[in-house]
């Protein structure tokens, strides 16, 4: 069958979309699909599409929300990624209190918002700032890890069982209550197990339990997810197999383990989907995409040893198969960083999802790239009018200054996120965002080149100007993206801003544009068609304005 269906079939599939939550009733849970290593989130039986904001850290309590909302609502995003704390569910040990997940859970409702909830376990940015005080400091019960000389480090051992009972019997009582309260409706669409874990300044564990089982046998299952380095045994302890990555590569295997336990029980009580999140190691290494015959260099305390990095998504696969996928949080504004990043998490093993991201400016044209690949979604961090700026990581501002770059590519995203998610699952779409070299970009199209260029006036070439280094107003700095799908043999829907599109055709046929149309996608899928574009606004690309706008493009080919 023609992998491409006639633009009324696909609108007609937009429909089946929109329906889908009444026919999927209340049975339906969100899930994790997987087909020819694409992924989709389906919510209430369709494909989603995570238009996200992240509240900051301090913002999970009721006096906090309004803020989060206000923020949300500006940034046009259609889901919250906010924090459950182990403290606040347990401020005594036995007695939960899940007022905050009541009234988060409504409002969320209130607001026509989904959430994922950011479980702050037994780590939080590698630290046990979020565990009630009565684990916080008993460390004969809780222990923390410990050196080589036994000294003890600030972050709590995934050796510690009384530690791993104690999250797992929290986690379970929110997963209960989420079911209880949430089965129906649905509202909380995915959960993160603890919140970017591993260890800085220590590769692993050295307490009496880590070191006996640091000498046992490799797991067969993190073998064969995590093949020896070259010219090393194919089996033994972890020092035979893995020479100098031994220690991280235990550490990590301790830590998915205890994550295992958590997410397992959690998902036996209310099944959603789970997923961790990664303080990342620096991109463009041996061991990426492009170079993945060779390793990276061994950890040597630049990153959080026994977290999820790009390096060691196999030994999560292998010991937390209830770990949806590993998902990076990208505080890297470098274009070429955040590319490999992108590459590097999107896996046929490992569903794309940015969990977190700056919130300057910069970081609003990665959108167009990662909604593009096809990714389940993207989260700003900090989408939050409480007033604390990430600043240098994030923003300055802490207002809808703050916002605005995210709301205007979500607000082109917003009416067809669901025929996106769609046709990202269908594997149809593409995205690009500027890079910092301005330089042109191309995308290969089933039979079709997109080549996208920025800094263009919308009217001519530079090279018709008398001073070729000037360019197009607002755009000193890198803003510009595109986001693709080719929705039949040679129509597309094309969205971005401060871009311009050329497409040609792959086979290097004459090719021109039958129609051109600029409109929108209404709320049931159907497009809606505000004008033509031609003349002027065709002869030079397709130039897309500061403003992100939707076109719906036909190509025609004809004979030489
Ligand atoms: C990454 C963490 O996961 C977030 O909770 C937050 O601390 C940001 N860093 C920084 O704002």
């Amino acid at each position: 069958m023609n992998r491409f269906r006639t633009l009324a079939a696909t609108l007609a599939l937009a429909q089946l979309v929109q329906v889908a939550p009444a026919a999927a009733a209340d049975s339906e849970l969100p899930r994790l699909v997987e087909r020819g290593g694409r992924h989709a989130l389906l919510v209430d039986g369709a494909p989603f599409l995570i238009l996200g904001g992240q509240a900051h850290n301090s913002s999970n309590y009721p006096a906090a929300l309004p803020k989060v909302w206000a923020a949300l609502e500006d940034a046009q995003a259609n889901t919250l990624a906010i924090p459950v704390a182990w403290e606040q569910v347990e401020p005594e040990e036995g007695r939960f209190n899940f007022s905050y997940v009541d009234t988060l859970v409504a409002q969320a409702r209130a607001h026509g918002k989904r959430l994922v909830l950011l479980w702050f376990g037994t780590w939080k940015n590698t630290g046990p700032a979020y565990t009630p005080e009565w684990v916080k400091f008993d460390n004969a019960r809780f222990p923390r890890m410990r050196d080589q000389e036994g000294k003890a480090s600030y972050c709590l051992s995934p050796f510690g069982e009384a530690t791993l009972a104690a999250d797992r019997k929290a986690f379970v009582a929110l997963m209960r209550h989420l079911r209880n309260i949430d089965a129906g409706k649905r509202t909380v669409i995915m959960v993160q197990v603890e919140n970017e874990v591993g260890t800085y300044g220590l590769a692993r564990d050295h307490g009496a339990r880590a070191e006996a089982a640091f000498r046992q046998a490799v797991p067969g299952a993190v073998l064969a997810r995590q093949p020896a380095p070259a010219g090393r045994p194919a089996q033994g302890s972890w020092s035979e197999v893995y020479g100098d990555y031994a220690e991280q590569y235990f550490h990590t295997w301790a830590i998915a383990s205890y994550i295992e336990e958590i997410a397992k029980a959690g998902r036996a009580v209310y099944d959603l989907p789970m997923f961790v999140n990664n303080a990342l190691r620096e991109p463009g290494q041996p061991g990426q995409p492009g170079q993945l015959d060779q390793l990276p260099p061994p950890w040597k305390g630049d990153f959080a040893s026994g977290g999820p990095t790009w390096d060691v998504l196999g030994i999560y696969k292998a010991a937390a198969p209830h770990i949806d996928f590993a998902a990076p949080d990208i505080y890297m504004p470098e274009s070429g960083k955040v590319a490999a990043v992108l590459e590097s998490f999107q896996r046929p093993d490992n569903a794309l999802l940015v969990a977190e991201m700056g919130n300057a400016a910069t970081y609003a044209r990665y959108v167009w790239q990662i909604v593009g690949k096809g990714a389940l979604g993207v989260v700003p961090f900090g989408i939050d009018y409480a007033s604390y700026s990430n600043y240098p990581l994030g923003s300055k501002h802490t207002d809808r200054r703050m916002v605005e770059p995210f709301a205007q590519v979500y607000a082109a995203f917003a009416p067809m996120s669901r025929l996106w998610a769609r046709w990202a699952f269908e594997g149809r779409t593409h995205g690009v965002a500027e890079g910092d070299d301005r330089a042109p970009q191309t995308l290969a199209l089933d039979g079709w080149k997109a080549t996208v260029s920025f800094r263009e006036f919308q009217f001519g070439e530079r090279q018709y100007l008398r001073d070729k280094n000037e360019y197009a107003e607002g755009t000193e700095l890198p803003g510009g993206g595109v986001a693709i799908a080719q929705i039949g043999p040679a129509e597309f829907v094309l969205v971005g801003q401060r871009a311009r599109v050329k497409l040609s055709s792959a086979g290097g046929k004459p090719a021109m544009y039958a129609r051109v149309e600029e409109g929108r996608f209404d709320a049931a899928g159907k497009w809606i068609m505000e004008r033509n574009w031609n003349g002027d606004q065709t002869d030079y690309g397709l130039n897309l304005p500061a403003m992100p706008t939707v076109l719906k493009v036909r190509m025609g080919t004809y004979q030489p």
